[in-house]
């Protein structure tokens, strides 16, 4: 698991948006497993196993919560599927006829994750998963994110909060206008203040 810091504007959304092929790269490769998957559409990058949870989450606020799971499904017969994504996310079993726009905070990012995690991505790109929720339920979610990790699923999170993002990954990136500028093991970065402070400008 790998996160990737940056002060607001820096690029990070963008970074993600041309890995799943949203953004034109205008130079530079993507590859995946030693192919290149630079100029391949968005559908294809996700059939290929990259999964990606997008900045705001990007659900359907007018569909239920099925509804919009279902939008993440290929098959959507496979039931099997949808009980172990609901295994991860108990609280969105309740809710599954409610319109996802009326769900918490908490339980849109749980939908958009859930949404996601039915495509069986191998990779899973979260952008900034915690913005706007509570403490405990950002406990929660980390917990769920290390469960997708320890299971093989490597995972690029993009976070504001440090601890969390610190408290997950094994290694940081750190983006400045653009440009991954310096990457280090998490244990280096928490033991370091100097680098917090040089790259994004804040106290750990
Ligand atoms: N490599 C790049 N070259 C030129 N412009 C870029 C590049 N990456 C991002 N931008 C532009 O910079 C702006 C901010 O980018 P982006 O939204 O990706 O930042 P962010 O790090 O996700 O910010 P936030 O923390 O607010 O979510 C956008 O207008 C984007 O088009
Ligand atoms: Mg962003």
């Amino acid at each position: 698991m790998v996160a990737l810091l940056g002060r607001n504007g820096a690029g990070k959304t963008t970074f993600l948006k041309t890995i799943m092929g949203l953004v034109r790269a205008c130079q530079g490769r993507v590859i995946l497993d030693g192919v290149d998957i630079t100029a391949l559409p968005s559908y294809r990058i996700a059939r290929l196993g990259i999964g990606y949870v997008p900045q705001g989450r990007g659900l359907f606020p007018e569909l239920t919560v099925l509804e919009n799971l279902k939008t993440g499904m290929r098959d959507r017969r496979d039931k099997g599927s949808l009980e172990r994504v609901l295994d991860l996310f108990p609280l969105l079993r309740d809710r599954l006829g409610q319109k996802a726009g009326t769900l918490s905070g908490g339980e849109q990012q749980a939908l958009a994750i859930a949404r996601t995690l039915l495509q069986k991505p191998r990779i899973l790109l979260l952008d900034e998963p915690t913005t706007g929720l509570m403490p405990l339920i950002v406990e929660r979610l980390k917990e769920v994110i290390r469960e997708l990790n320890s299971r093989g699923m490597a995972i690029l999170l993009v976070e504001e909060k440090v601890p969390f993002a610190l408290s997950l990954a094994h290694r940081v990136y750190f983006m400045v206008k653009g440009k991954m500028t310096f990457s280090a093991p998490k244990e280096e970065v928490a033991s370091r203040e100097d680098i917090l402070l040089k790259y994004l400008g804040v106290q750990g």
